[in-house]
């Protein structure tokens, strides 16, 4: 699958035949270069995007939005709240339209629960103006995990949050995944994140951004925190951090790596 975007400034070549399978309920993270192309990646799998060649298979048919609409959780790379909506009804609002058979105390609870465990119990009736970039993002995470989607789409989710925070919801996150069936497809810049939550990994190499390698990741499950200090973990994250670092172009050119 490929993605090409048409500017008046010329073409961008986003994504050049990128080619992998998510099996359902697993949990899969992409690392690569500012600009290689995993939002594009995430706004394909979401359905607002269509590529430009080749196809996406989503229970074996074409992807299409109408079919995934729902289905879907997306935690965007920036909050992107209602303003005029406060922290409770911002997380109601998915509620509203994807669990219709809930009822309005019902969704309320939901939401509450959310936003306690994402640490903003008390903030429930604040704006989104109200609130640090930090917590509006946190409140955006509960809006995609509310209504437990059968897939959740986060784009960089933590990178804004502060260390302990993102610890917190990083646990929770692998909470709620082992206890739902829901596939996770997680976008970040930390390779420790990375390799501590996934299942799989897609090394994507710079622009135009292909699949350079995709990696298992072995250690049992649940994981804790604990397993940054094995030394197994560390040489995962060295070999990850190799395969992104820029070659000299003199003796590796990418595009050649890339095709290995
Ligand atoms: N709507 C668009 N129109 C034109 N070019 C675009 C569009 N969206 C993305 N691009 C280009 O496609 C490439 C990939 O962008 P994308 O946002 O997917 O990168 P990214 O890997 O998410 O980067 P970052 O890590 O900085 O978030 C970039 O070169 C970007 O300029
Ligand atoms: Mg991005």
């Amino acid at each position: 699958m490929s993605v090409v975007f048409k500017t008046k400034t010329g073409v961008t070549t986003a994504l050049d035949k990128v080619s992998f399978d998510i099996a359902p309920g697993s949990f899969l993270s992409v690392v690569g270069p500012s600009g290689c192309g995993k939002t594009t990646l995430l706004k394909i799998l979401s359905g607002v995007l269509q590529p430009s060649g080749g196809r996406v298979l989503f229970d074996g048919e074409p992807l299409a939005r109408t079919k995934v609409q729902g289905q879907v959780g997306y935690v965007f790379q920036r909050a992107l709240l209602l303003p005029w909506r406060s922290a409770l009804d911002n997380v109601m609002l998915t509620l509203e339209v994807a669990r219709r058979g809930m009822s309005r105390s019902e969704r309320e609870a939901e939401a509450r629960h959310w936003l306690k465990v994402a640490g903003l119990a008390g903030f429930e009736h604040r704006f989104p103006h109200e609130l640090s970039g930090g917590m509006q993002q946190r409140v955006s995470i509960c809006r995609a995990l509310a209504f437990r989607p059968r897939i959740l789409l986060m784009d960089e989710p933590f990178a804004a949050l502060d260390e302990i925070t993102r610890e917190t919801l990083q646990e929770e996150l692998l909470r709620i995944w082992a206890q739902t069936e829901t596939t996770v497809v997680f976008i970040t810049h930390s390779i420790p994140e990375a390799v501590l939550l996934s299942e799989q990994i897609v090394v994507m190499s710079a622009r135009p951004g292909r699949v350079l390698e995709r990696i298992n990741v072995p250690f049992a499950r649940p994981r804790t925190e604990k397993i940054r200090e094995m030394p197994d973990f560390a040489a995962l994250a060295s070999r990850i951090r190799g395969l992104l670092r820029p070659r000299d172009p003199a003796s590796a050119p990418v595009p050649a790596m890339a095709e290995v």
